[in-house]
């Protein structure tokens, strides 16, 4: 699968939210607007015990199945674990890797993050690798160093032609589940230096077709002006996410961005 910045992208995390009789319901009604929001690219991220019964249900659709994390092992003991050919299986193209939570309740860091990356690869399974600061490094002036360590070393090791094949989603953690929303212009300032630095590392073609998602508080209020910025590609929802009313809404704000920038 090639990924395309050229319309935006929509991933719905559900985090540790629904039952399968309420993921299937949730996913029945985004499936009632697929015409609607076909000029993006929508992902569902749903846990893991509702990915297969999902994937039944958008396999001849355009929707696309992602998973909240994996493991970089291909098998083994490795118990609570699921193996990246385990995801692949289930039917899932993308897989969100060093979530904020994972990494401040799960001990995730950036070297984890990158052998999750890498095994993602090896298995075709595209990576939306998540980055941000907390409020007190804001609040010090250290939201670009903390921002270009995440990608330094979550990166590592990996080449420009793989590059191309991971999602950077850009997340502050004082953003997240808080209600308060980066305003359009600090998310675009931490954008373009992404944007910039995936230039930098790996060329001009690796930063100019980077898909760059924004996520903490997005909503259908705020969504056209964070997506009308120039390097905002998309969004990772979660609390949005949870209605198919506010998720379907916040995709239509979207294309409508796309079609004036
Ligand atoms: P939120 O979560 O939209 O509820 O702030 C975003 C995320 O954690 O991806």
């Amino acid at each position: 699968m090639t990924l395309s910045n050229k319309k935006p992208f929509i991933a719905g995390n559900w985090k540790m939210f629904k039952t399968i009789p309420e993921a299937l319901e949730l996913v029945k009604e985004i499936l009632l607007a697929v015409e609607e929001t076909s000029s993006s690219e929508i992902v569902v991220i749903p846990p893991y015990t509702a990915l297969s019964r999902i994937q039944d249900l958008i396999r001849d659709s355009a929707i696309k199945l992602g998973a909240q994390n994996i493991f970089w092992e291909e098998e083994g003991a490795f118990t609570g674990e699921i193996a990246p050919t385990m995801l692949k299986d289930a039917g899932c193209d993308y897989v969100v890797i060093g979530h904020s939570e994972r990494r401040q309740y799960f001990g995730e860091t950036n070297a984890t993050v990158n052998k999750k990356i890498q095994s993602a690869l090896k298995h075709k399974i595209l990576p939306i690798m998540c980055i941000g600061e907390s409020l007190e490094e804001r609040e010090t002036g250290k939201t670009i160093e903390k921002v270009k360590k995440q990608i330094n070393e979550g990166l590592e090791g990996i080449n420009p032609e793989e590059v191309e094949k991971i999602i950077i989603a850009y997340e502050p953690l004082w953003a997240i589940g808080t209600g308060l929303t980066a305003s359009p212009e600090q998310a675009q300032e931490i954008h373009s230096y992404i944007r910039s630095k995936l230039t930098e590392k790996y060329g001009n073609k690796t930063g100019s077709c980077a898909i760059i998602l924004y996520g903490g508080s997005v909503k259908p209020a705020n969504a056209f002006s964070l997506l009308k910025e120039k390097d905002i590609n998309g969004a990772l929802i979660g609390g949005a996410a949870l209605k198919s009313e506010s998720f379907i809404e916040i995709a239509k704000e979207a294309i409508k961005a796309y079609e004036e920038k």
